[in-house]
């Protein structure tokens, strides 16, 4: 079940800036208006839209809890599941797919025990993407950490290029 279909019933405190701007916005005119802005404050504290801080917006701004739902999903830049501190990206343009990409994927959500593409890691490290072609096809298969770009990356290197970014490998 994702967040969007999960039934919302519980109210999440909202933290106290947030929480104050709902209250200042509250008899403006068109007060609505400043549902996304709320929403975008709560991804910069949570670093996602919690399921919970939802509903709390929803009652707060006497908006429909359909509606806060529909705005949040509308726009592509907000997210209900929690990010990883580090960003894991893997080109699946056509040629680093065809250069192994999905291996890469592959052996990144075994290592990272990652099931689904846009999930982060138990310990809140890293979050698993793919991307569309970054634009350096003659170094395919390519892998971006964070913005850092890794060229011809083969499935057995990276442990050793996760390590950097805090990885540690689960003992055999
Ligand atoms: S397909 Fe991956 S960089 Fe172009």
């Amino acid at each position: 079940m994702t967040a969007q279909e999960e039934k919302v019933t519980t109210l999440a405190e909202l933290p106290e800036p947030i929480a104050r701007f709902i209250d200042e916005t509250r008899d403006r005119p068109n007060a609505d208006s400043y549902l996304v802005a709320v929403l975008q404050m709560i991804q910069k504290h949570f670093g996602y839209l919690p399921a919970g801080a939802l509903n709390t917006v929803s009652q707060k701004m006497q908006i429909p809890a359909a509606k806060v739902t529909g705005v949040a999903t509308f726009y592509h830049f907000f997210t209900f599941v929690p990010k990883g501190k580090h960003t894991v990206s893997v080109c699946m343009g056509t040629a680093c797919y065809v250069k192994g990409a999905g291996i890469l994927v592959d052996r990144l959500k075994d290592l990272l025990g990652i099931r689904q593409i846009g999930h982060a890691s138990k310990d809140g490290q890293f979050t698993l993407e793919v991307a569309r072609c970054v634009g350096a096809c003659a170094l395919a298969p390519v892998l971006i950490v964070d913005d850092k770009v890794y060229a011809n990356v083969r499935p057995d290197e990276l442990p050793k290029i996760l390590s950097k970014y805090g990885f540690k490998p689960k003992a055999e």
